[in-house]
């Protein structure tokens, strides 16, 4: 089997550590490095939470960067409130022993995608979009290297999650999903509108504590963690695990159905700033610039991760 070389942008995270440890567990990708940028938690704390999720599964040799620490215009919004101060409250963490690379994320995402042939790699951001932006600013020729990017982030016909019109990954860096939604670049989608269809059980997170492994329990304790904010909030029978979202869709497309539309990003009103506004209908006669997702088979995509986090 042909590996998809991929690179998981982040902001650990409770849900893109779900996604890491998919990612890894899967034999399907290639995950050529791990960039981590500043949005659910400052970046010093994402970029060690890369390190602690990389270790957790067992896997020392993946390269973690730390990349941009503030948005490319507005002033860094956290979310401490679901994640916790440190980003991975839960478990009990020790500090990680593999170390970050030297080099900024957003220099080695344009070395590596520069050195790579065209169409060679997947990007996977599933946080604020600020690296992979500056790295189209500083270097526009990766965008021929780049095959797609599946990003988890926005939202339409469930609105936002951090204000009635946007979804925190987009809102935390709106000019900066401005640069990628504008690029040419050919982008999978994973907004709220998919996300909110695959709800966490009490059950399934169960499922992993009784794995009995290292990971299975980790796992257990973030989501168990992760799982009272959404609970509370929406009263939803579960939360919804965001971030995972893109590598079960590298793994398996066929979970997923969406829509080819034209997007853009909301980077000047207050009230709907980092909006992703979607012409779903074509009002536009735009060209499509990005597959939209809005269905998932919540079943597969449960059993899809169970099946593979219980591989490490
Ligand atoms: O809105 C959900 C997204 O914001 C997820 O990526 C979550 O990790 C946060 O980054
Ligand atoms: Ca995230």
């Amino acid at each position: 089997m042909e590996q998809k070389k991929i690179i998981i942008d982040t902001d650990p995270g409770h849900d893109d550590a779900i996604a890491i440890l998919l990612a890894l567990a899967s034999p399907e990708l290639d995950v050529l490095g791990v960039t981590c940028v500043a949005g659910n938690v400052p970046l010093h704390h994402t970029a060690r939470n890369a390190l602690l999720i990389c270790e957790l599964a067992n896997r020392p040799d993946v390269k973690v960067f730390a990349g941009c620490d503030r948005p490319m215009v507005r002033k860094l919004v956290t979310a401490e409130a679901i994640h916790g101060e440190t980003g991975l409250d839960g478990p009990k963490w020790e500090q990680p022993k593999i170390e970050l690379q030297e080099q900024h994320a957003v220099d080695w995402l344009i070395e590596t995608l520069m050195e790579a042939d065209d169409g060679e790699i997947t990007l996977c951001p599933v946080g604020p979009l600020t690296n992979i932006s500056m790295a189209l600013v500083r270097e526009p020729q990766i965008a021929t290297k780049v095959d797609q990017i599946v990003s988890m982030g926005g939202g339409y016909f469930v609105g936002g999650n951090v204000t009635p019109a946007a979804e925190f990954n987009i809102y935390v860096d709106p000019h900066a999903a401005d640069v990628v939604y504008r690029s040419g670049i050919p982008i999978v989608a994973m907004p709220l509108d998919v996300t909110h269809k695959a709800l966490m059980t009490e059950e399934w997170i169960q499922s992993l504590q009784d794995l009995g492994t290292e990971v299975g329990t980790k796992s257990s304790q973030l989501l168990s963690f992760y799982n009272r904010f959404d609970l509370e909030r929406y009263g939803m029978a579960g939360s919804p695990v965001h971030d995972p979202a893109t590598i079960a869709y590298l793994i398996n497309p066929d979970l997923y159905t969406g829509k080819d539309v034209y997007v853009e990003i909301e980077t000047r009103s207050s009230l709907t700033m980092g909006m992703t506004v979607v012409d779903y209908w074509g009002a536009r006669r735009k060209d499509p610039n990005c597959l939209w997702v809005s269905a998932v088979d919540d079943t597969g995509f449960f059993e899809l991760m169970y099946e593979r986090l219980s591989t490490l």
